[in-house]
């Protein structure tokens, strides 16, 4: 079977080194990819926001199944427009992708299907949020409602920054995103996500895992896209993994379903594990970047057909086998993320350091050029490791990046310290 995978971040490289492995794989395509990719599958520079030339590309390649990675095509009906085309897509409709495009749309959904989540209103005028925040009191959670690219969440631990946090979103500090906004409760607890698969009908957990947003150690400085993840996330036990299920995973299914729009692809739960109980944060409508590559990194089975499962209906056929042994990765980043920074910095030593065979460095902002590997994003390498436990998995992903030489990258040296602290207790 020829794939068509769409995306060119750490989370693409993951999915298409797993899919890289199946047999059933004939010719991998990945638009627009990257570096690392472009070493074992065939990178192609097609865009994904035009849809007639991506059908196109498919019926010239002979493609017949495409992989969606990120979200903003998901939410635009690149999706809609394949299956319309008789293609088979991973990857929800843009409707049932609302869980992501959405937060209004999401929070509403909870309280129809009794979802535990954070108290909340939804307000398309300032004065109206206002009154709201001035009636619930600080702490409280500011949001754009639609995509920010994980910008557009505002925890305001006083009234006055919540405040101003309204003002900026019908400012436009969020661009379209942020002219409708939802002000929730502020949950405490940890946080932890967890990852299902869906045809619609049928439902797969796959694994748990906890990231680092924030961009210095000590989960300080700004937020980024995920600085680190490992996986599972030991918070999540078999007795709260069935409750998530019932509680939240099964509820959201069943209410898409009988709204018209079943959700097939995967869904990314964002959690806050609360004293009373484990409460949505939030659904994100794909895999995260980067937990996927720490998902990839444990699962056993072959991916293809479980993806296609899902595009199927036949989700209820397949299985998915784990390693038990956990895995973390290590997120370099150009120097500068989440603000500005340079671009084509030149990286070396990337093979030497990638010779255990427990690690494994996964690209996202890289691009060659005359046989050099050069940095293209703000997140550039995910060094990935799995190992009998998470601190020695650290060890073997942090042995790997000292071998890497690149001056104008940074990391976090503490991925991983909330799990580690767990194993040393235990
Ligand atoms: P999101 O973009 O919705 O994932 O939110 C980004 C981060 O903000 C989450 O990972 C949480 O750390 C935090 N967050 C979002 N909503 C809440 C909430 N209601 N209470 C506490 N923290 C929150
Ligand atoms: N790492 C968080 C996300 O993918 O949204």
């Amino acid at each position: 079977m020829n794939i068509l995978l769409i995306g060119s971040g750490g989370r693409e490289h993951a999915l298409a080194w797993s899919l890289a492995k199946s047999p059933v794989l004939n010719e991998l395509f990945v638009a627009p990819g990257n570096a690392g990719i472009e070493q074992f599958a065939q990178c192609v520079s097609l865009d994904a926001t035009d849809h007639r030339s991506v059908i196109e590309f498919c019926r010239l390649h002979d493609v017949h199944f495409v992989v969606v990675g990120p979200e903003a095509p998901l939410v635009e009906g690149l999706a809609d427009s394949l299956r319309h085309a008789d293609l088979r897509v991973f990857g929800p409709s843009s409707a049932a992708a609302q869980l992501e495009g959405s937060k209004g749309f999401t929070k509403d959904m909870c309280a129809r299907a009794n979802i535990p989540t954070a108290a909340y209103g939804r307000f398309d005028d300032a004065e109206t949020a206002k009154a709201y925040v001035r009636e619930q009191g600080a702490p409280i959670v500011v949001k754009a409602d639609g995509l920010a690219a994980g910008k557009g969440v505002i925890i305001a631990m006083n009234e006055q920054d919540a405040l101003d946090a309204i003002d900026s979103c019908f400012n436009g500090a969020f661009g379209a995103a942020g002219a409708e906004v939802v002000v929730e409760e502020f949950l405490e607890g940890e946080e932890a996500s967890f990852f299902v698969l869906s045809d619609g009908v049928h439902a797969l957990p796959l694994a748990t895992a906890q990231d680092h947003k924030r961009a210095f150690d000590g989960d300080e400085g700004p937020n980024t896209g995920g600085m680190g993840a490992y996986s599972p996330a030991p918070v999540m036990n078999d007795d709260l993994v069935e409750q998530v299920m019932k509680e939240i995973i099964y509820p959201t299914i069943e209410d898409m379903k009988k709204h018209g729009s079943p959700f097939q692809g995967v869904l990314f739960a964002g959690l806050m594990i609360t004293k009373d109980g484990p409460k949505l944060i939030e659904h994100n409508v794909r895999f995260g970047d980067p937990e996927c590559q720490v998902l990839m990194m444990r699962l056993k089975t072959d991916l293809l057909p479980i993806l296609l499962g899902c595009a199927e209906g036949t989700l209820d056929q397949v299985d998915a086998e784990w390693h038990s042994d956990p895995a973390i990765t290590v997120v370099m980043a150009s120097k500068g993320y989440p603000g500005s920074y340079e671009k084509l910095t030149e990286i070396n030593g990337i093979e030497e350091a990638a010779n255990d065979p427990d690690v494994e460095i996964f690209h996202a902002g890289t691009v060659s050029a005359d046989g050099k590997l050069l940095s293209n994003g703000g997140r550039v390498l995910n060094v990935t490791a799995r190992a009998a436990t998470v601190s020695e998995a650290r060890e073997k992903a942090y042995a790997a990046i000292e071998r890497i030489d690149w001056p104008d990258g940074f990391y976090r040296k503490d991925i991983g310290w909330r799990a580690i602290e767990r194993e040393a207790v235990s």
